[in-house]
């Protein structure tokens, strides 16, 4: 075999850990790293070592009477090492090889008021060191598998055609009509100019008008699609919502396939195999990281995975959802939140079709018009109601939005099939009584050579919360935004 090092100028090139863990024995190698643990004896010193590239460290054992008391006592829990030794075969158990150290130099010392040093720690402790709970087990296991999901993602889409379509994140429209959005200006905020009427004049703006951070690609996208067939969009997204919740982060990344040709039946097809591909892909390439979150954090994770690959999601219109959540009630469930036809549904009814009722993924269509936005297919009228999926009849106007619920997180897709027509575009537009000013370049998509075409976006975010059994999104994403908090 290959040996792992060479030298330059007396200096030893260093392998990565987990090179080092599936090496041959018998060999000088090099090792940098922080020090997870540090524990010794009278006669030898184990030090558990590790650089990120895995979740696993490597053992480097020390004669303490190779190596200076005072340098020994520099290898304290988070300091930075160079370690040279030979490979040898371990003899404790729990490790294939360990590294028989000659030499120890201290990178970065380590003092005890390193704030990741105690185990246990809580994670909303953690949060507040976000710059430093990289460095432990958790957040090492969730940033590999993070990067593997995507990874996992511009595979599938490569894979099948899609091309990778970047769509701006300043923006003078409102894809979602929520108004959520972070302005961007480089107007002096102590002196504005306003009209007779009190409102801001932009004339004088950057981009001489209002511009806002992207709540999403898809109006974009959309142009994409109706170009080049198929598209996705993987990037940041920005909402102001006031939302402390669990799943909610004020800056997320957003994935946005969008598809020339695709109805609604194709388009849970869609949904249903990207996502059972992304989880296939994070047992078959973060299967350490995997085992480790299992064991510390939900015991039930793996099986929860494999669980999602082996059942076919259910496709249910909304109707139907609110018919059997009213028959729970009937038989005395209770819930918080109302939940009668038009209501948007809150994550508890969520939950609960999901996690006891199908006790599977959950693909949910044809919402009341009222509770979504104004691109969506419309389904045909039939006297106050309509008819949608499968000829599902309801008693109001709905509209083609097939969201995915799944188990612990509730929405982690919210997509639809879009209204190509015109007239019944433009129709919804005026309803809700919506500034076209920004949007005429959207509706050329419908005036000139439209077609049928849907698309979806999956909150990256609440995938990896998914994927990791975490509990909190403020805890799946390095840096998290949220209300009140923009540090590091
Ligand atoms: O359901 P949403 O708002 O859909 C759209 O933005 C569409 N334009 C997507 C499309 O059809 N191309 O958001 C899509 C997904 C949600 O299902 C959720 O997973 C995630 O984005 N999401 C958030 N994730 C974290 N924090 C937030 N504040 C989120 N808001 C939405
Ligand atoms: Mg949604």
């Amino acid at each position: 075999m290959k040996g792992l090092t060479y030298k330059i100028e007396n200096q030893m090139k260093r392998t990565k850990i987990i090179d080092l863990l599936a090496a041959q024995p018998g060999q000088e190698v090099c090792a940098k790293g922080w020090v997870r643990s540090h524990r010794g004896s009278k006669n030898v010193d184990f030090i558990a070592l590790n650089d990120g590239s895995t979740i696993k460290n490597i053992q480097v054992v020390a004669d303490a009477e190779k190596f200076e008391e005072e340098l020994m006592k520099q290898v304290t829990t988070g300091a930075c090492l160079s370690v040279e030794g030979q490979l040898v075969e371990s003899v404790g158990s729990g490790q294939a090889v360990e590294i028989q150290a000659s030499k120890i130099e201290v990178l970065g010392q380590c003092g005890a008021d390193y704030p990741m040093q105690k185990k246990g720690q809580s994670f909303e402790y953690m949060r507040q060191f976000a710059h430093m709970r990289l460095r432990t087990n958790t957040f090492g296991a969730v940033m590999r598998i993070r990067h593997n999901m995507a990874m996992a993602i511009h595979t599938y889409f490569h894979e099948h055609g899609f091309f990778y379509f970047h769509t701006p994140l300043i923006t003078a429209s409102d894809c979602e009509g929520a108004g959520n959005m972070f302005q961007v200006t480089t107007k002096n905020l102590y002196d504005l100019k306003k009209d007779e009427n009190g409102k801001i004049i932009y004339d004088d703006d950057f981009f001489g008008e209002q511009t806002s951070l992207t709540v999403s690609g898809q109006l974009e996208g959309e142009l994409g699609a109706t170009a080049l067939g198929a598209i996705y969009t993987f990037g940041p997204t920005f909402r102001a919502e006031n939302s402390n919740t669990p799943r909610h982060l004020a800056e997320f990344w957003m994935i946005e396939p969008e598809v020339a040709f695709l109805d609604q039946e194709e388009l849970m097809d869609l949904e249903e195999d990207f996502i059972k591909y992304c989880v296939r892909w994070a047992l078959d390439h973060c299967q350490d990281d995997l085992e480790f979150l299992n064991k510390m954090i939900d015991k039930t994770l793996i099986a929860r995975l494999q669980g999602v690959l082996n059942e076919t999601f259910v496709r249910l219109p909304y109707t139907e959802g609110i018919r059997i959540l009213q028959e729970a009630i009937k038989n005395g469930k209770k819930f918080e939140f109302p939940c009668n036809w038009g209501d948007d549904l809150a994550s508890e009814h969520e939950r609960y079709l999901v996690e006891e009722h199908f006790k599977k993924p959950v693909i949910m269509t044809d919402y009341p018009t009222a509770i979504k936005s104004f691109y969506m297919k419309q389904n045909a009228a039939q006297g106050e109601g309509s008819v949608g999926y499968r000829g599902c009849v309801a008693p109001g106007p709905t509209m083609q939005g097939t969201d995915v619920l799944f188990p612990a997180i509730g929405e982690i897709i919210g997509g639809s099939v879009r209204e190509e027509n015109l007239d019944k575009l433009q129709g919804e537009i005026d309803r809700r009584h919506m500034d076209t000013t920004h949007l005429e370049w959207y509706l050329d998509t419908r005036r000139w050579g439209s077609c049928p075409h849907a698309g979806f976006g999956l909150g990256f975010e609440r995938l990896i919360l998914f994927v990791t059994g975490m509990q909190n999104i403020r805890d799946v994403i390095p840096f998290p935004r949220t209300p009140k908090n923009a540090m590091f």
